[in-house]
């Protein structure tokens, strides 16, 4: 990239977005972002993957991802199956590089995948010869969502480089706050991880972040916030004394709303609990943009999957070759 040409797609999966280069991860953006012009807003489709099939593997729950990947596999014309574990041959004790195995036999070209293990989608790209998608693999990253988050703020400001991020709630368990610290830290911006001493760690700083207890005193200083769930479905003890206690310090309101910049940005990844990470006005508020996250969040799956199923060059969306 030294002769300032736009870098190239080298890998055949997304796995996470800790691995990635800055050029990497601004390519993925840039062609979501042609992406999202194509198909006017993310609303109309394009045959480049024409021919091609995407299995959705979920092992977690899920609404947002799975509809949108499955959504933006479409859009660009390939064809989607949804696997369903329960209704599996895992259920008659298959293991689950079997099965992936025999999805592979038919013929497909990519998997994404989400797992409650830390690790299964580089497990299935070290088994398979397919492209792998890691739609959210336990606590440890979820690089769609981070991306998309990003490509939100990217989109309202224009450069990540200086932009300071908070990162609120369960740090300790979120997957998408350690795909948000990367991706932000690699493209320029100041992340703050802010919680509870039992969800935030002094170690994060190790990797470049400040850490915070004290949303009130951070608060004036970001431009965006990012306010997370509190992962209850990975933690056997509670990490704080109630809920209650947790939005009295950390829910994100209307009045502390008012202390902050003017043009701060609200995110949260989904799915939201009024009343704990955040109160409805604030949900709802202008700076808001929530739903914004779930239509970009087409648009960069639709060009993740542009680039690990290979459709044509990354210049050419622009062409609008339908
Ligand atoms: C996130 C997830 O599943 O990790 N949600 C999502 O993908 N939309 C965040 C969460 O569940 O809190």
């Amino acid at each position: 990239m030294t002769d300032g040409s736009p870098p190239a797609w080298e890998h055949r999966h997304l796995l996470d977005l800790e691995r990635l280069s800055a050029a990497e991860i601004g390519l993925l953006l840039d062609t979501a972002a042609r992406l999202k012009e194509a198909t006017n807003g993310c609303r109309t489709k394009l045959s480049a993957l024409a021919g091609r099939t995407v299995v959705n593997l979920f092992f977690e729950n899920s609404t947002r991802t799975r509809t949108s990947f499955a959504l933006a596999a479409r859009r660009l014309g390939a064809d989607v199956v949804d696997f369903s574990t329960s209704a599996s041959s895992l259920a008659k004790g298959e293991s689950f590089i079997d099965t992936a195995r025999n999805l592979e036999a038919m013929g497909i070209d990519a998997v994404v995948v989400r797992h409650a293990s830390p690790g299964t989608p580089h497990l299935l790209a070290r088994h398979l010869d397919v492209g792998v998608i890691n739609a959210g693999d336990g606590p440890h990253e979820h690089p769609t969502q981070g991306l998309l988050d990003i490509f939100s703020i990217r989109e309202r400001r224009g450069s990540l480089a200086g932009c300071t991020v908070g990162l609120v709630g369960d740090i300790a368990h979120s997957r998408t706050a350690r795909s948000n610290l990367h991706g932000l830290l690699k493209l320029g911006a100041r992340v703050i991880l802010c919680g509870p001493p039992t969800l935030v760690s002094p170690r994060w700083q190790e990797l470049g972040a400040e850490v915070s207890h004290d949303l009130d005193a951070i608060i004036p200083r970001c431009d965006v916030l990012n306010l997370l769930r509190i992962q209850f479905e990975r933690q056997n003890t509670r990490p704080f004394p109630s809920v209650r206690e947790y939005a009295s310090l950390y829910a994100m309101t209307g009045e502390r709303l008012r202390r902050a910049r003017p043009d701060l940005l609200i995110l949260a990844p989904g799915p939201i609990n009024r009343g704990v990470e955040m109160t409805a006005d604030v949900a709802d508020c202008p700076q808001s943009v929530i739903l914004d996250q779930v239509t970009n969040g087409l648009a960069v799956r639709m060009g993740v999957l542009w680039l690990t199923c290979g459709a044509r060059p990354a210049a050419t969306v622009a062409g609008g070759q339908g």
